[in-house]
């Protein structure tokens, strides 16, 4: 699903040139869930920005499904970015103005879908992460968990095969953190969308898969390379069956 050669990423911060990812090298399969810890400032971000194609390697190859992601024009960038992946982030990104069905309903808007076929795709989605009943609220009128429900359903409305998290539990407490990682864990294995979530808490790593650890840039721990033998171990609260908006 995605495979990382080698990949440096340097800024430039006035007249030094600083190396955030100093040679970074590692596979994904499809339907993993992976989870990336280190601490603050060991280059997460940066990586999950990589491969989010959001931002380009300054050095090194990286590949998602088969295609070599580093050399393809912004535009093309932007369009497989939209196509293949989801993201969600500590602090939601919800637009303020729009309801959750509306804000759910965005990425459909840019993929040229129409109104109703949008509202129904999202209504699905709000009803599959439990937050039917709130699709008219605004993000304001929303506690974390719930909006950070909604931002999951955005990240996957347009059927990603790769769904980002950076930090999503970070700005919940404790038992709304882990109603909110029994989601993710719940959308990995029903739908099999491959999952990364870049994470502080230990708690948080230990329930996926797979950890990989960053420290000053280089991948110094992982602990479960792809192994394709190996079944996924089903959540319990897994259900089997076909994306939402497909039906
Ligand atoms: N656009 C940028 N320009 C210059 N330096 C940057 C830029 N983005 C990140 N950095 C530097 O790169 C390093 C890694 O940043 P990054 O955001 O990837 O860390 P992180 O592991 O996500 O940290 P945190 O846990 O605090 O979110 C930091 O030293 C940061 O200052
Ligand atoms: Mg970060």
């Amino acid at each position: 699903m995605i495979e990382l050669q080698d990949v440096r990423k340097t800024y430039r911060v006035g007249p030094v040139d600083v190396e955030v990812l100093k040679g970074v090298t590692f596979t994904i399969g499809a339907g993993e869930l992976v989870s990336i810890m280190g601490t603050s400032g060991s280059g997460k971000s940066t990586l999950m920005n990589i491969v989010g194609l959001l931002d380009r390697p300054t050095a090194g190859a990286y590949r998602i499904d088969g295609q070599d992601a580093a050399s393809l024009s912004p535009d093309r960038q932007a369009d497989l970015r939209n196509r293949k992946i989801g993201f969600v982030f500590q602090s939601f990104h919800l637009l303020p103005r729009l309801s959750a069905l509306d804000n759910v309903a965005l990425p459909l808007f840019y993929r040229r879908i129409g109104t109703r076929a949008r509202r129904e795709q999202a209504m699905a989605w709000l009803d599959r992460v439990g937050m039917a009943d709130r699709a008219h609220h605004r993000p304001n009128e929303l506690s974390g968990g719930q909006r950070q429900r909604v931002a999951i359903a955005r990240a996957l409305v347009g059927e990603p095969s790769l769904l980002l998290a950076d930090e999503p539990t970070g700005a919940l407490d404790t038992r709304v953190g882990q109603e909110v990682l029994d989601l993710f864990r719940e959308m990995n294995a029903s739908l099999g969308v491959t999952t990364v979530i870049i994470t502080h808490d230990p708690g948080v790593a230990a329930q996926c898969r797979r950890r990989l650890l960053l420290r000053d840039g280089l991948l110094v721990g992982d602990d479960g390379a792809f192994d394709k033998a190996r079944p996924a171990r089903p959540h319990p609260a897994a259900k089997p069956v076909a994306h939402p908006a497909a039906a």
